[in-house]
């Protein structure tokens, strides 16, 4: 079989940060990211979830180079992505791009709808600027901004509006992989709706290979082909959604599956209070680093770290007692 479009080995990502207020407090340091591999393929999307400060977004950032690992190693079609920024850098940085939370942070203010999708394309020196302008205004038109706005700025558009000009941004490129870091958490739910269409349709077409992070676990469950479940900077449980959706293995998966809201009448929802002190990646604890909050914890869970292994159905889990 073909190389994965992206393959992350074993990452890991440290910080050093300081612990307290002054200059001369004790640096620790703050596990983000431990252990993680995981696989995307042409055409697949893959969801990463997790409690906020589990690692997502900087799992992201490493598949795209964007921060270096402390450990492990980041692939794309079977090729390590350069620790330098030099020209194979540069290449990678075209065909792999980012959708942010936030499209107003992520727009030039100073720039019309055009000329934000034509930049792209200007800086990787793509093209003559009359074929620039005309690749940018087939993008424009795929996600659905008709002529009257290419002109406005990103103060003059609605937050789907501009979600859709961030993601006209990074297709005008032609990417291959498409990280996409809670596209939606900023919008309307009636414009959510929308945006995930388009991304479903998009990726679908172009057969991108896309990362998709999301609180939302109902949109995770819809657009994505695996899911990986982080606590702690690792992957505790991972595979299709139907798998983990219906039948979680995992107690933490559990937990976060039995929090999402149920409007089905008559269906008694139970859902799982999990113990103990919210999780710090800059004391995790030893053993299973659930094992705290964990319903079903035994000693063993205090001084064995679980390896994530491959059960029987296929997905992947460490758990020592599932
Ligand atoms: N540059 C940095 N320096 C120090 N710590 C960092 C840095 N970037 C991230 N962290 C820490 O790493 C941990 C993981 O952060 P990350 O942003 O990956 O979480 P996340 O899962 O994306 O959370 P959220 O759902 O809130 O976006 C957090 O504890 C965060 O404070
Ligand atoms: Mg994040």
């Amino acid at each position: 079989m073909n190389a994965p479009l992206l393959e992350l080995r074993k990452l890991a990502r440290h910080y050093r940060v300081r612990s307290g207020r002054g200059w001369f407090s004790p640096a620790q340091t703050l596990r983000a990211v431990s252990e993680v591999s995981l696989q995307v393929r042409s055409g697949q999307t893959v969801g990463l979830v997790g409690e906020s400060g589990c690692g997502k977004s900087t799992t992201a950032r490493l598949s795209l180079g964007l921060t270096s690992p402390t450990s492990g190693q980041v692939l794309f079609e079977g090729r390590p992505v350069p620790a330098q920024r030099n020209a194979h850098w540069k290449d990678l940085r075209q065909r792999m791009q980012m959708v942010y939370q936030d499209p107003l942070s992520a727009l030039d203010r100073r720039l019309g709808v055009m000329a934000q999708v034509i930049e792209p394309l200007s800086i990787f020196r793509r093209g003559s600027p009359a074929s620039r302008r005309e690749r940018a205004a087939r993008v424009l038109g795929e996600v659905g901004l008709s002529e009257s706005l290419w002109q406005r700025y990103p103060h003059e558009l609605s937050g789907g509006q501009r979600q859709r000009v961030v993601l006209a941004r990074a297709l005008v490129l032609k990417p291959s992989l498409l990280v996409c870091d809670e596209p939606i958490s900023a919008l309307d739910v009636s414009i959510q709706a929308q945006v995930i269409n388009l991304l479903t349709q998009t990726q679908q077409q172009r057969r991108l290979g896309m990362l998709f992070i999301s609180h939302d676990l109902k949109v995770v469950r819809q657009v994505c082909d695996e899911v990986a479940v982080m606590y702690l900077g690792r992957i505790v449980e991972q595979g299709t959604p139907e798998q983990l959706f219906t039948n979680p293995v995992h107690p933490y998966t559990e937990a976060l599956i039995s929090a999402i809201p149920t409007i089905q009448r008559g269906k008694v929802h139970r859902r799982i209070l999990l113990k103990g002190d919210p999780p710090n990646p800059i004391n995790i604890p030893g053993g299973c680093a659930f094992h705290p909050r964990c319903p079903i914890a035994k000693q063993a869970c205090r001084e064995t770290s679980p390896v994530l292994r491959e059960a029987a159905d296929g997905r992947r889990l460490a758990c020592l007692y599932r």
